[in-house]
Protein backbone atom coordinates (compact mmCIF):
# COMPACT_ATOMS: atom_id res chain seq x y z
CA UNK A 1 0.00 0.00 0.00
CA UNK A 2 0.93 3.09 -0.92
CA UNK A 3 0.27 5.60 2.44
CA UNK A 4 0.13 8.47 3.21
CA UNK A 5 -0.90 10.46 6.29
CA UNK A 6 -1.56 13.82 6.92
CA UNK A 7 1.03 15.22 4.88
CA UNK A 8 1.57 19.32 4.52
CA UNK A 9 3.67 20.37 1.48
CA UNK A 10 5.69 23.99 0.90
CA UNK A 11 6.26 25.42 -2.44
CA UNK A 12 8.27 28.31 -1.19
CA UNK A 13 7.66 28.82 1.49
CA UNK A 14 3.88 28.82 0.86
CA UNK A 15 1.61 25.89 2.40
CA UNK A 16 0.29 24.51 -0.52
CA UNK A 17 -0.41 20.52 0.64
CA UNK A 18 -2.20 20.96 3.91
CA UNK A 19 -3.13 17.81 5.38
CA UNK A 20 -3.91 14.89 3.23
CA UNK A 21 -4.07 11.59 3.92
CA UNK A 22 -5.14 9.21 1.86
CA UNK A 23 -4.70 4.91 0.81
CA UNK A 24 -4.00 3.18 -2.79
CA UNK A 25 -3.41 -0.66 -2.81
CA UNK A 26 -2.21 -2.34 -5.28
CA UNK A 27 -4.11 -3.17 -8.27
CA UNK A 28 -6.77 -0.14 -7.37
CA UNK A 29 -7.35 2.96 -9.24
CA UNK A 30 -7.94 6.09 -7.69
CA UNK A 31 -8.56 9.62 -9.55
CA UNK A 32 -7.93 13.21 -7.87
CA UNK A 33 -9.86 15.77 -9.09
CA UNK A 34 -9.68 19.48 -7.97
CA UNK A 35 -9.98 23.03 -9.40
CA UNK A 36 -6.73 24.64 -10.73
CA UNK A 37 -4.57 25.51 -8.27
CA UNK A 38 -6.18 23.28 -5.87
CA UNK A 39 -2.66 21.64 -5.02
CA UNK A 40 -2.88 18.25 -6.93
CA UNK A 41 0.69 18.75 -8.84
CA UNK A 42 2.51 19.71 -5.57
CA UNK A 43 0.93 16.67 -3.98
CA UNK A 44 2.16 14.46 -6.36
CA UNK A 45 5.80 15.87 -7.25
CA UNK A 46 6.22 15.92 -3.34
CA UNK A 47 5.30 12.12 -3.05
CA UNK A 48 8.08 11.72 -5.79
CA UNK A 49 10.47 13.53 -4.02
CA UNK A 50 10.70 16.65 -6.11
CA UNK A 51 13.32 18.53 -4.43
CA UNK A 52 11.28 22.42 -5.17
CA UNK A 53 8.62 20.48 -2.99
CA UNK A 54 9.44 20.42 0.64
CA UNK A 55 7.53 17.89 2.31
CA UNK A 56 7.10 19.82 6.18
CA UNK A 57 5.50 17.04 8.12
CA UNK A 58 3.47 14.13 7.38
CA UNK A 59 4.13 10.60 6.12
CA UNK A 60 4.57 8.74 2.78
CA UNK A 61 5.20 4.59 3.59
CA UNK A 62 5.71 2.12 0.45
CA UNK A 63 4.81 -0.95 1.71
CA UNK A 64 5.20 -0.49 5.18
CA UNK A 65 8.50 1.56 4.71
CA UNK A 66 9.07 5.09 5.30
CA UNK A 67 10.01 7.17 2.27
CA UNK A 68 9.16 10.47 3.15
CA UNK A 69 12.42 11.98 2.78
CA UNK A 70 13.55 9.35 0.42
CA UNK A 71 15.38 10.47 -2.96
CA UNK A 72 13.31 10.57 -5.94
CA UNK A 73 15.46 7.84 -7.24
CA UNK A 74 15.13 5.32 -4.45
CA UNK A 75 11.39 5.96 -4.94
CA UNK A 76 12.00 4.52 -8.24
CA UNK A 77 13.60 1.33 -7.46
CA UNK A 78 10.76 0.75 -4.57
CA UNK A 79 8.52 1.07 -7.39
CA UNK A 80 7.07 4.39 -7.58
CA UNK A 81 6.53 6.48 -10.74
CA UNK A 82 5.29 10.03 -11.53
CA UNK A 83 4.13 10.82 -15.27
CA UNK A 84 4.09 14.73 -15.01
CA UNK A 85 1.94 16.94 -16.43
CA UNK A 86 4.49 18.81 -17.83
CA UNK A 87 7.49 16.71 -18.70
CA UNK A 88 10.78 18.06 -19.54
CA UNK A 89 12.95 17.76 -22.91
CA UNK A 90 16.32 15.34 -22.09
CA UNK A 91 18.28 16.12 -25.17
CA UNK A 92 20.27 13.16 -26.19
CA UNK A 93 18.57 10.25 -23.54
CA UNK A 94 16.22 8.25 -25.91
CA UNK A 95 13.40 5.97 -24.24
CA UNK A 96 15.21 3.22 -26.08
CA UNK A 97 18.33 4.27 -24.08
CA UNK A 98 17.34 4.81 -20.47
CA UNK A 99 14.74 1.35 -20.78
CA UNK A 100 18.28 -0.10 -21.60
CA UNK A 101 20.51 2.01 -19.33
CA UNK A 102 18.10 1.34 -16.24
CA UNK A 103 18.50 -2.60 -16.74
CA UNK A 104 15.27 -3.39 -15.40
CA UNK A 105 14.98 -6.38 -17.75
CA UNK A 106 16.25 -10.19 -17.65
CA UNK A 107 15.14 -10.08 -21.47
CA UNK A 108 18.11 -9.83 -24.18
CA UNK A 109 17.99 -5.65 -25.58
CA UNK A 110 16.72 -6.84 -29.11
CA UNK A 111 13.60 -8.14 -27.25
CA UNK A 112 13.36 -5.31 -24.87
CA UNK A 113 13.07 -2.91 -28.14
CA UNK A 114 10.95 -5.08 -30.17
CA UNK A 115 8.52 -4.59 -27.40
CA UNK A 116 9.00 -0.85 -26.84
CA UNK A 117 7.40 -0.78 -30.43
CA UNK A 118 4.74 -2.39 -30.30
CA UNK A 119 3.22 -0.42 -27.21
CA UNK A 120 4.53 2.65 -29.09
CA UNK A 121 2.33 1.21 -32.41
CA UNK A 122 -1.10 0.63 -29.93
CA UNK A 123 -0.79 4.26 -29.50
CA UNK A 124 -0.08 5.53 -32.81
CA UNK A 125 3.36 6.69 -32.09
CA UNK A 126 6.19 6.64 -34.48
CA UNK A 127 9.29 4.53 -34.02
CA UNK A 128 11.48 7.78 -34.86
CA UNK A 129 10.49 9.08 -31.51
CA UNK A 130 11.65 6.40 -29.68
CA UNK A 131 15.17 7.10 -30.97
CA UNK A 132 15.21 11.29 -30.34
CA UNK A 133 15.61 12.82 -26.85
CA UNK A 134 13.23 12.33 -24.84
CA UNK A 135 10.27 15.11 -25.18
CA UNK A 136 12.96 16.81 -27.32
CA UNK A 137 10.67 18.86 -30.28
CA UNK A 138 7.60 16.79 -29.20
CA UNK A 139 4.20 17.97 -29.59
CA UNK A 140 2.19 18.08 -26.27
CA UNK A 141 0.19 14.86 -27.46
CA UNK A 142 3.92 12.88 -28.18
CA UNK A 143 4.51 14.15 -25.24
CA UNK A 144 2.13 12.38 -22.64
CA UNK A 145 1.90 9.09 -25.04
CA UNK A 146 5.80 9.22 -24.35
CA UNK A 147 5.04 9.77 -20.26
CA UNK A 148 2.17 6.49 -20.68
CA UNK A 149 5.44 4.58 -22.16
CA UNK A 150 7.79 5.18 -19.36
CA UNK A 151 4.96 4.36 -17.21
CA UNK A 152 4.47 1.26 -18.52
CA UNK A 153 7.93 0.18 -18.71
CA UNK A 154 8.95 1.63 -15.20
CA UNK A 155 6.17 1.68 -13.14
CA UNK A 156 6.80 -1.11 -10.75
CA UNK A 157 4.47 -1.06 -8.35
CA UNK A 158 2.25 2.34 -7.98
CA UNK A 159 2.17 5.21 -10.38
CA UNK A 160 0.90 8.93 -10.30
CA UNK A 161 -0.74 9.89 -13.94
CA UNK A 162 -0.68 13.81 -13.43
CA UNK A 163 -2.90 15.37 -16.03
CA UNK A 164 -2.19 12.21 -18.71
CA UNK A 165 -4.86 13.03 -21.03
CA UNK A 166 -4.27 17.00 -21.72
CA UNK A 167 -3.45 17.44 -25.73
CA UNK A 168 -4.28 13.82 -26.66
CA UNK A 169 -6.78 13.46 -29.54
CA UNK A 170 -9.57 11.06 -29.29
CA UNK A 171 -8.09 8.19 -30.39
CA UNK A 172 -4.88 8.51 -28.14
CA UNK A 173 -6.91 9.24 -25.03
CA UNK A 174 -9.01 5.67 -25.58
CA UNK A 175 -5.20 3.82 -26.45
CA UNK A 176 -4.26 5.42 -23.06
CA UNK A 177 -6.88 4.37 -21.31
CA UNK A 178 -6.61 1.09 -21.97
CA UNK A 179 -3.66 1.33 -20.62
CA UNK A 180 -3.65 2.66 -17.24
CA UNK A 181 -6.55 -0.05 -17.22
CA UNK A 182 -3.88 -2.80 -18.12
CA UNK A 183 -1.77 -1.24 -15.46
CA UNK A 184 -4.35 -1.90 -12.65
CA UNK A 185 -5.30 -5.41 -14.08
CA UNK A 186 -1.34 -5.97 -13.83
CA UNK A 187 -1.66 -5.20 -10.01
CA UNK A 188 -0.25 -1.77 -10.07
CA UNK A 189 -1.88 1.02 -7.90
CA UNK A 190 -2.99 4.14 -10.24
CA UNK A 191 -3.53 7.10 -9.08
CA UNK A 192 -4.81 9.64 -11.95
CA UNK A 193 -5.20 13.29 -11.22
CA UNK A 194 -7.51 14.80 -14.01
CA UNK A 195 -9.98 17.22 -14.66
CA UNK A 196 -11.66 15.56 -17.65
CA UNK A 197 -14.64 13.09 -17.90
CA UNK A 198 -14.24 12.09 -21.19
CA UNK A 199 -11.04 10.25 -19.52
CA UNK A 200 -12.63 9.36 -16.59
CA UNK A 201 -15.58 7.69 -18.38
CA UNK A 202 -12.99 5.36 -19.64
CA UNK A 203 -10.82 4.11 -16.63
CA UNK A 204 -11.60 1.28 -14.41
CA UNK A 205 -11.42 2.89 -11.04
CA UNK A 206 -12.36 2.45 -7.64
CA UNK A 207 -12.93 5.84 -5.95
CA UNK A 208 -12.90 9.58 -6.97
CA UNK A 209 -10.98 12.19 -4.49
CA UNK A 210 -11.76 15.54 -4.27
CA UNK A 211 -8.54 17.97 -3.39
CA UNK A 212 -9.45 21.79 -3.08
CA UNK A 213 -7.38 24.69 -1.17
CA UNK A 214 -4.22 21.60 -0.13
CA UNK A 215 -7.13 19.57 1.44
CA UNK A 216 -9.22 16.22 0.27
CA UNK A 217 -13.06 17.65 0.53
CA UNK A 218 -15.00 14.73 -1.04
CA UNK A 219 -14.26 11.47 -1.86
CA UNK A 220 -17.31 9.37 -3.66
CA UNK A 221 -17.65 7.07 -6.79
CA UNK A 222 -18.77 7.59 -10.64
CA UNK A 223 -21.70 9.98 -9.04
CA UNK A 224 -19.41 12.37 -7.96
CA UNK A 225 -17.30 12.58 -11.14
CA UNK A 226 -20.86 12.93 -13.44
CA UNK A 227 -21.45 15.92 -10.87
CA UNK A 228 -18.47 17.88 -11.18
CA UNK A 229 -18.37 17.07 -14.80
CA UNK A 230 -21.97 18.74 -15.18
CA UNK A 231 -22.05 21.31 -12.38
CA UNK A 232 -18.59 22.32 -11.64
CA UNK A 233 -17.15 21.89 -8.29
CA UNK A 234 -19.11 24.43 -6.86
CA UNK A 235 -22.09 21.82 -6.62
CA UNK A 236 -20.07 19.45 -4.26
N1 LIG B 1 6.51 25.13 -9.85
C1 LIG B 1 5.67 26.07 -9.41
N2 LIG B 1 5.83 27.37 -9.76
C2 LIG B 1 4.99 28.32 -9.31
N3 LIG B 1 3.94 28.07 -8.50
C3 LIG B 1 3.72 26.83 -8.12
C4 LIG B 1 4.57 25.74 -8.55
N4 LIG B 1 4.11 24.61 -8.02
C5 LIG B 1 3.01 24.94 -7.29
N5 LIG B 1 2.79 26.28 -7.33
C6 LIG B 1 1.68 26.99 -6.68
O1 LIG B 1 1.00 26.10 -5.84
C7 LIG B 1 -0.41 26.15 -6.02
C8 LIG B 1 -0.93 24.79 -6.40
O2 LIG B 1 -0.44 24.45 -7.70
P1 LIG B 1 -0.56 23.00 -8.31
O3 LIG B 1 -0.08 22.01 -7.32
O4 LIG B 1 0.11 23.03 -9.63
O5 LIG B 1 -2.14 22.85 -8.48
P2 LIG B 1 -3.01 21.89 -9.41
O6 LIG B 1 -2.11 20.83 -9.95
O7 LIG B 1 -4.06 21.36 -8.51
O8 LIG B 1 -3.58 22.75 -10.49
C9 LIG B 1 -0.67 27.22 -7.07
O9 LIG B 1 -1.10 28.38 -6.43
C10 LIG B 1 0.67 27.41 -7.74
O10 LIG B 1 0.81 28.74 -8.12
MG1 LIG C 1 -1.56 20.26 -11.82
Amino acid sequence: MLKITNLKVNYQKQAIVKGVSLALDRGEMVILMGPNGSGKSTLANALMGHPHYAVKSGRIELDGQDITQAEPEEKVKQGLFLAWQNPMAVAGVSLTKLVRELNLFKNDVVSVVKSLRQYAKKMNFSDSLLLRGLNDGFSGGERKKLEMLQAIFLAKKYVLFDEIDTGLDVDALKAIAKEINLLKRKNLGCLVITHYHRLIKLLDFDKVMVMRQGKIVKTGGRALAEKIENHGYTSI
